[in-house]
């Protein structure tokens, strides 16, 4: 995109928007940008779950999509279908370019993630990162589930703010300031569908190779990538490879 078209593009950020509750949050970015260029981003952790929950109660069929890596558990497949029926919305499918999958797994082998950071994050560009600049193309807004207590990395993640990586797009985090046990709350109260396998120790979940389940004391992140050091654990969706590089040579 030019800096020109960017800039046409541009819808200030409401000031105040850290002051506003969840749904004031997707009302507002769904007045502003409209149901065609607003995407929920969706992995399907209960997070996600409860903010279509809320965008559905504000718009009918509201536009969601996830990023199928190839690698997902079949649970999340299962959720998948689960969410389509419960919510009637078109689940927008994005999958990997098949010439760089084949590249990758020709060069560095099927399981290359757990060879080294530099190769879990090569991995991690061409399952997720890449397919998510794709899906971001088509917008000029996405939500994400993203929670400042989840981890170090998304201590200060505004409730909405400019996306600088996708050009200028809205990136809104309407639990921005949501605990877990609140999540869940929403979830049970309303009788939501949810991972099966959050019921089987799981936490947070990505990939199948890439996460396990906690302990009860554990961090609920330390099922994701828990070879790695905790401050590499993220996969480059929300933060870019080259701060995760840097952090874990500290
Ligand atoms: S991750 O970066 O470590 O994988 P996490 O699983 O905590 O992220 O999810 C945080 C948010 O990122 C989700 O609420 C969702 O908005 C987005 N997200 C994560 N994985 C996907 C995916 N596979 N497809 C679409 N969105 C995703
Ligand atoms: Fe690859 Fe694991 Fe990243 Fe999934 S989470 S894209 S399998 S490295």
């Amino acid at each position: 995109m030019t800096a020109r078209s960017a800039i046409r593009r541009l819808r200030p950020v409401p000031s105040d928007a850290e002051g506003y509750d969840a749904e004031t949050v997707l009302a507002a970015a769904l007045r502003a940008l409209g149901r065609d260029r607003l995407v929920l981003s969706a992995s399907f952790g209960p997070e996600d779950i409860v903010i279509l929950d809320l965008l559905s109660r504000i718009e009918a069929r509201p536009r969601v999509f996830t990023l199928d890596t190839g690698r997902l558990p079949n649970e999340t497949y299962e959720l998948i279908e689960r969410v389509r029926r419960h919510f009637d919305v078109a689940v927008e499918v994005y999958v990997p370019d098949a010439s760089a999958v084949e590249a990758m797994v020709r060069a560095k082998g099927v399981n290359l993630f757990y060879a080294s950071i530099e190769d879990r994050l090569r991995c991690c560009e061409v399952r997720k990162v890449a397919p998510l600049r794709r899906a971001l193309a088509t917008v000029d807004g996405w939500v994400t589930g993203l929670r400042r207590e989840q981890a170090p990395t998304r201590a200060r993640t505004p409730k909405i703010s400019l996306d600088l990586e996708h050009g200028l797009i809205w990136k809104v985090a309407p639990l921005a300031d949501w605990t877990e046990a609140q999540v869940w709350e929403h979830i049970r109260a309303n009788d939501l569908p949810y991972h099966a396998l959050h019921d089987r120790g799981y936490r947070s979940i990505g990939c199948a190779p890439c996460t396990r389940a906690v302990d009860p004391g554990e961090d609920p992140r330390a099922g994701r990538w828990w070879w790695e050091a905790p401050e590499s654990r993220e996969c480059g969706l929300h933060v870019r490879h080259a701060e995760l590089r840097k952090e874990s040579k500290r």
